[in-house]
């Protein structure tokens, strides 16, 4: 086998009317995502984030295709306080999506709180979970998600990875946390580069004008560096850009037809 890779594929960019349809087609291609997994190895494997993107999750709901019970949820990022606390990612899919789908509670991988007064040891047993899922089954350095879901901040972080911050270098964990994140609360963790430039599939989801400015430097002027242009998943790793108009009306970036 060659060892040289291919280069990472260029994002796939999709832009919709409207916040409701972006949604739906969101829905149908996290399902077909869904599918391709359990078909091959009868689980999917999915990293959420917090902000805006559960509430654009909500035609999951009641949607007959998923598969709940083969869902393994992990968070992309999760801020440092109690499941119940209000700035809890946790605490914001549940209210948002997973009280209302009958996914097991066993399958949805939170923090552990009572390591709350030591993020190292915190950020530790979080990588340990994510090993315990992905290390023996596919023997590699790095965990493979089948999907990941993030959001951008006006900043054009994603995850809790922020620009100019020194994790953004990280190559070894997986899971690093953070003390000093310029969007509050300040103690958080989250996935590493490493870990989502080995993802499946990378899907960035913004919508609204206010995402305009940032999502133009992101996707035409990667150069700028911008925590969101630096996921780039190795082959066969693949970007997608789920957004809608109101977002990318100042991309030049060439949009996609979309298609499953
Ligand atoms: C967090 C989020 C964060 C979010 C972006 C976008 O925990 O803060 O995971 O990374 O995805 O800040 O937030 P909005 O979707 O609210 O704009």
């Amino acid at each position: 086998m060659s060892s040289i890779h291919p280069p990472p594929s260029p994002p796939i960019f999709y832009s919709f009317e409207s916040p409701n349809e972006l949604s739906e087609k969101l829905a149908a291609f996290i399902v077909k995502a869904q599918k391709d997994a359990v078909d091959k190895k009868g689980r999917f494997t999915v990293a959420l984030s917090g902000g805006s993107l559960p509430k654009q999750l909500n035609k999951l709901i009641d949607n007959p295709f998923v598969k709940w019970d083969k869902w393994q949820v992990f968070f992309a990022d999760e801020r440092c306080v109690p499941l119940d606390h209000e700035d809890s990612n946790y605490n914001l899919c549940r209210k948002e999506l997973f009280s209302k789908v009958p996914i097991p509670e066993k399958n949805i991988h939170s923090i552990d709180v009572s390591l709350l007064d030591d993020l190292e040891e915190l950020a530790d047993a979080y990588e340990k979970a994510l090993i315990s899922e992905f290390a023996q089954k596919d023997a590699a350095r790095f965990p493979v998600f089948d999907l990941v879901l993030l959001g951008i901040g006006p900043d054009g972080h994603t995850c809790s990875l922020f620009p100019e911050h020194p994790l953004l270098t990280e190559e070894d964990r997986w899971v690093a946390y953070i003390e000093d994140s310029p969007k509050p609360p300040p103690k958080r963790i989250t996935l590493t580069f490493p870990v989502l430039n080995h993802a499946l599939r990378i899907a960035f989801v913004a919508a609204g004008e206010g995402k305009a400015d940032v999502l133009s430097t992101i996707i035409d002027n990667p150069e700028a560096g911008l925590p969101a242009s630096r996921v780039r998943p190795s082959h066969p790793g693949q970007v997608y850009w789920y957004v809608d108009n109101a977002a990318s009306a100042k991309v030049k970036y060439e949009r996609s037809e979309f298609k499953l």
